[in-house]
């Protein structure tokens, strides 16, 4: 952010007293500089009395805080919250997703969006040689900083008349618990100082010589410098560290506003959210990310061409870091819900990769989230496959068997730091099932009926999967109201679908790497652990992806996509061949080994059925023909197995194309039947991309 917007807003921090003229007014002088750059008119808009309006219908800003008389009051948090919005419109970013990235978020979560760091936000008061005092801008009452001031240069000239700070001293060295005498505190940047007071206790490390390793975010994240290839702990918003990322997406900042460059790599289990991924996109500072991302800043940095992403199958992640095909991995930052008094680590809602990038790294930070109920100990069960030609056969014959132990291990001397963080997993809120998704859930319980009335599933299904994003999550609250009992899952992310079956009794046990609620879901999982823990297990991903166990469990996969075609291929990640959605995570681990491979998305997307998500030739391949058993969308089902290419072309176009490209498709095809060289596989080459072009054009695939 430029130092004029910085100092303005930190001139404005506090204020509650702002009429709407004069709220207008601040937006109209900043909205130029956030949204700068950006032709389009919408974005540039100065805003009116309508556009807060509206903003506050939606969800986009709060309401006023009061009224005097009869005219609302706003805020300082109002103008931050206009200015964010307009700064993300500015990036492409739809309404409905700013209000997702934005909605409760602090203040100074919004002034990160903005570029306003935490450290912007303290003042410094220099208190003599080696002293400085920082004042959170705001927080202090009118008149109070300056009293605060004198007492604290009252007490300087006492403690150090007493004992001068030293050149050995220093000044940034964990201070909390029982500080050494002599020590200087230093507040960590990341946290208010009533989370420092309340959480640097330790009491979740019962190991004696780890405790000695607490320390601050901002500490920790200084052990990381430009170029260091970073493992991280994080399954899917869930697991992820919390503070070290931030922290050390502020000293990246601050590297960057100096002139430097300081960009690292980032590889994880697969998404974690804004706090890691999209805070350290924010600053620029990642230079490759793998394996897995749907964090909105850090795709628009990816389609951009500014950070580079592998994206590949999550159950290969480990093999591929273990065989250095990344390079030697400098640091692991994991988080952990606690340490025991032998020094093992009780992992926190996900399991992910943790335990290879703990092995591989040449040193390791925890943070310690003392959020996460303590009781999850013993619901994981970490083993982790030996390279060839020493892997052994995993003797997992039912999700519920367990192989390895329930801690992840790692040698004290390899811990450089332990960070305590009391913070939530931000999880995704999925969205009510609309009628698409109801449907696509329909078709697919109609078809498991009918296996097992063929007797190829029996009476309880085989172990299911299911893929992350709203269908998904719709097609587990479809088989809520089903006649099937005694479910199981195998599975790579344990949703609220999934727990709401377990609740209903319908799911007797779901083995899974994470665990990945809504913040509601969350709240009932820590009251009523107890019930869960004897029907969960998170494994590492090598584990709960890995093709051999799959395959003979006889898992049915269902996973969400992009498009599919008339032959049956899959696209899952990119939007018209080049802008990557999220990734491939787990999807393609599942499809090729699973027993029944089920893909599903609604039949359009886009603004008024714009895009036709069953196309000629799909824009680009995950998951080829050869993998996919049957495709659904709330059209109908198609079930291609043993089927000929004609023969699923046929069925895909009756059964799942929507009724406004049906006619396009069909005509498209029986062109290709007439005119293609090769009548195997029918495709006119000069058309067969022609609606993506199209939609790239007019943004319509309609003809
Ligand atoms: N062209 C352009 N955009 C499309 C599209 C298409 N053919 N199909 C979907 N989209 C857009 C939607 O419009 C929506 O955008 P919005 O969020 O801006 O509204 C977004 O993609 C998500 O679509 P939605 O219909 O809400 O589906 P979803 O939440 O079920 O997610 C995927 C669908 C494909 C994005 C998701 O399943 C995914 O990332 N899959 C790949 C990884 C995977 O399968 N992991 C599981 C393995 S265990």
């Amino acid at each position: 952010m430029d130092t004029e917007l910085s100092k303005a807003l930190y001139s404005l921090q506090g204020r509650a007293d702002l009429s709407l003229e004069e709220l207008l007014d601040l937006a109209a002088r900043f909205v130029p500089r956030v949204a700068a750059g950006q032709a389009r008119y919408k974005v540039t808009e100065v805003p009116s009395e309508r556009t807060v309006r509206y903003y506050t219908t939606s969800g986009l800003i709060d309401r006023p805080l009061g009224l005097s008389g009869t005219r609302a009051v706003y805020g300082y948090r109002h103008l931050l919250q206009i200015l964010v919005v307009k700064s993300l419109q500015a990036r492409d970013l739809p309404l409905r997703k700013i209000r997702g990235m934005t909605a409760d978020r602090p203040d100074d979560y919004l002034e990160a969006i903005l570029g306003r760091t935490e450290s912007d936000r303290w003042e410094s008061v220099n208190l003599g040689p080696g002293v400085e005092l920082r004042i959170r801008g705001g927080d202090l009452p009118p008149g109070r900083k300056e009293k605060v001031v004198e007492a604290a240069e009252g007490a300087v000239a006492r403690i150090v008349g007493a004992r001068a700070p030293s050149a050995g001293d220093n000044p940034g060295s964990p201070s909390a618990p029982g500080a050494r005498p002599g020590q200087y505190e230093r507040r960590d940047n990341t946290m208010s100082s009533v989370e420092t007071r309340s959480m640097l206790r330790g009491q979740r490390i019962r190991n004696k010589a780890l405790k000695e390793k607490i320390t601050f975010a901002t500490d920790a994240a200084e052990l990381i410098k430009s170029g260091y290839r970073v493992g991280m702990s994080g399954f899917t918003g869930s697991g992820y560290p919390k503070l070290v990322p931030q922290a050390l997406a502020e000293h990246i900042l601050r590297e960057h506003s100096k002139g430097g460059t300081f960009r690292i790599v980032v590889m994880t289990g697969a998404s974690t959210s804004s706090e890691l991924d999209g805070a350290l996109a924010m600053v620029d500072g990642i230079e490759l990310r793998m394996p897995y991302n749907s964090d909105p800043i850090a795709r628009e940095k990816i389609n951009f061409g500014k950070m580079e992403y592998f994206d590949f199958h999550l159950g290969t992640v480990a093999q591929y870091v273990r065989s250095g095909f990344f390079g030697d991995l400098d640091v692991a930052i994991i988080e952990v819900t606690g340490i025991t008094e032998d020094g093992k680590l009780i992992p926190s809602t996900s399991v992910g990769n943790n335990q290879v990038f703990i092995d591989c790294a040449r040193e390791v930070i925890l943070e310690v989230n003392n959020y996460h109920p303590l009781d999850l100990e013993g619901m994981h069960d970490v083993y982790e496959p030996q390279a060839p030609p020493n892997t052994a056969p995993i003797p997992i014959l039912k999700p519920s068997d367990r192989v390895g132990t329930p801690y992840l291990a790692c040698p004290p001397e390899k811990i450089k730091a332990i960070v305590e963080t009391n913070h939530p997993d931000r999880t995704t809120v999925f969205k009510e099932p609309d009628a698409a998704s109801k449907a696509i859930s329909g078709h697919i319980l109609d078809f498991f009926a009918h296996e097992v009335r063929k007797g190829r599933l029996p009476k309880n299904l085989l172990p299911l999967q299911s893929g992350v994003g709203n269908v998904a999550n719709a097609v587990l609250y479809g088989l809520l109201d089903s006649e099937y009992e005694d479910l199981t899952v195998y599975t790579e992310v344990i949703q609220d679908g999934m727990l709401a079956l377990i609740d209903a009794g319908k799911i007797t046990f779901a083995s899974a790497t994470a665990l990945s609620v809504s913040p509601s879901m969350v709240e009932k999982f820590k009251s009523n652990i107890g019930f869960y823990k004897d029907k969960i297990i998170l494994r590492p991903q090598s584990i709960s992806n890995h093709v051999g166990v799959i395959k003979r469990l006889g898992v049915v996969a269902m996973n969400g996509c992009v498009e599919f075609d008339l032959y049956g291929n899959v696209n899952s990640t990119h939007v018209n061949g080049t802008r990557i959605i999220n990734g491939i995570g787990g999807s393609g681990d599942f499809a090729r080994n699973s027993y029944i491979s089920i893909f599903t998305t609604p039949s359009v997307a886009g603004r008024d059925g714009s895009i036709s998500c069953v196309v000629p030739m799909v824009s680009h391949v995950d998951h080829c023909e050869h993998d996919v058993d049957v495709v659904v969308t709330e059209q109908g089902l198609a079930d291609l197995r043993g089927t000929s290419p004609k023969q699923r072309a046929v069925q895909v176009i009756e059964k799942c194309v929507h009724p406004d490209y049906r006619p396009m498709l069909k005509e498209y095809y029986f062109r290709a039947l007439n005119h293609s060289p090769g009548k195997h596989t029918p495709h006119l080459l000069e058309e067969a991309f022609a609606w993506h072009l199209r939609y790239q054009r007019t943004g319509s695939m309609k003809g």
